[in-house]
């Protein structure tokens, strides 16, 4: 690569200052734009398996804001509709599946996983040609737990109250789902590595509901795993871990996984993020409803950050995804305040 990707510098070890800018979930429903190709999609799922309109809604935020990253537009549940799962999305409901049973899990079946996946390998494809050079391409996956959570409950939940309930009662199928889960994201990033992806992101947003051993047994270990295969291909391919509410265990987190990178929520205090800094580039962890509120909550946010991560190797981000209520002059403003920021 003889273009310079300031994400994967930073990923790297480099500090860039400003930081380089992206934001989870940055195409979706806040954007006219992304609304209206939505309402002509028919659902969520086709347009995460329509590449003409995947690619052009992962654009959208780069042409409007010129973000530093560009990250594939799909969904973590792609991998086990892709096993076989049933998956539809409702509005206002958010995801739904048929929970998964012991007996289900033995008879999960990846024999057309890829193939059912080509349409997101060629979204990847088409976006590292249709991207500005200086952008880099985030693929990702979900973690095996986070996705585990949804197979199991069927839905969301606030405290995934079945998912933990069948982690105890049946250890042994919940491992080998987690292991299962593990082996086919691992091959689902490389595919997006070999596509053009320039880094992955493993998401595990519900790291944070588990007690201290089921962490270590349920988080820990999967995507140490998920680390392990794809390194086993691409060694040098940044890899971000964002184990959302993980809070004292982030440190734990990034030793025993080895990810390259940690993504921070937003209750993640800045005196720990600048000690995890010190191990490694961190990225987050503006809360979201200050982009909503705007004004003297979003400069102070914005500002705090900066102030305390600025010197090190930070990717500026939200600590969770944008939320549809946020306004894009919020956007437009916290964007000026990164860039014209000077130490
Ligand atoms: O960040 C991006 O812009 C890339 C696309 C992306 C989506 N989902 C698109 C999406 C990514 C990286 C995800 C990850 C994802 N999906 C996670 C992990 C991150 C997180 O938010 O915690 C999870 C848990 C899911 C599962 C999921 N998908 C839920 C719970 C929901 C419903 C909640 C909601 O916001 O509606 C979705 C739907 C979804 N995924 C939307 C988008 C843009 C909204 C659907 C729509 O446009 O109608």
């Amino acid at each position: 690569m003889t273009v310079k990707r300031l994400v994967v510098d930073v990923l790297k070890g480099e500090s860039v200052f400003p930081p380089p800018v992206w934001m989870m979930r940055q195409a979706g429903r806040y954007l006219p734009e992304y609304r209206e190709v939505r309402r002509n999609a028919g659902s969520f799922l086709d347009l995460c398996y329509n590449p003409d309109l995947a690619v052009e809604v992962t654009l959208q935020p780069i042409r409007r804001f010129g973000f530093d990253a560009s990250i594939l537009f799909s969904d973590i549940l792609v991998v086990p509709h892709a096993l076989g799962r049933d998956l539809r999305f409702e509005e206002g409901r958010g995801p739904l599946m048929t929970p998964v049973s012991v007996g289900d899990i033995e008879a999960l079946d990846g024999k057309r996983f890829h193939v059912n996946l080509e349409p997101v390998y060629e979204t990847v494809r088409r976006l590292r040609k249709e991207l500005p050079a200086e952008t880099t391409l985030i693929g990702f996956c979900g973690a095996p737990w986070t996705v585990a959570t949804y197979m199991i409950a069927g839905h969301g939940t606030p405290d995934q109250a079945p998912a933990r309930l069948f982690s105890f009662r049946h250890p042994e199928s919940l491992e080998k789902l987690l292991d299962l889960l593990a082996d086919f994201s691992a091959a689902y990033l490389i595919r997006q590595v070999e596509a053009g992806a320039d880094v992955v992101q493993i998401f595990d947003s519900w790291s944070g509901v588990l007690d201290e051993a089921s962490f270590e047994a349920c988080c820990v270990r999967p995507v140490e795993r998920i680390v392990r295969q794809v390194r086993a291909v691409y060694p040098d391919v940044p890899i971000i871990g964002f184990p959302k509410g993980a809070g004292s265990r982030y440190d734990t987190y990034r030793e025993k996984t080895g990810v390259t990178g940690l993504g921070l929520d937003w209750a993640v205090p800045l005196t720990q993020a600048s000690r995890l800094q010190t191990q490694g580039a961190v990225q987050g962890n503006l809360d979201p409803l200050r982009l909503v509120a705007g004004g003297k909550a979003l400069e102070e946010g914005v500002e705090r950050i900066l102030d305390a991560l600025g010197a090190g190797p930070l990717i500026f981000n939200l600590g969770h995804g944008i939320t549809p209520e946020a306004p894009i002059e919020h956007v437009e403003a916290m964007l000026r305040q990164v860039r014209g920021s000077r130490r």
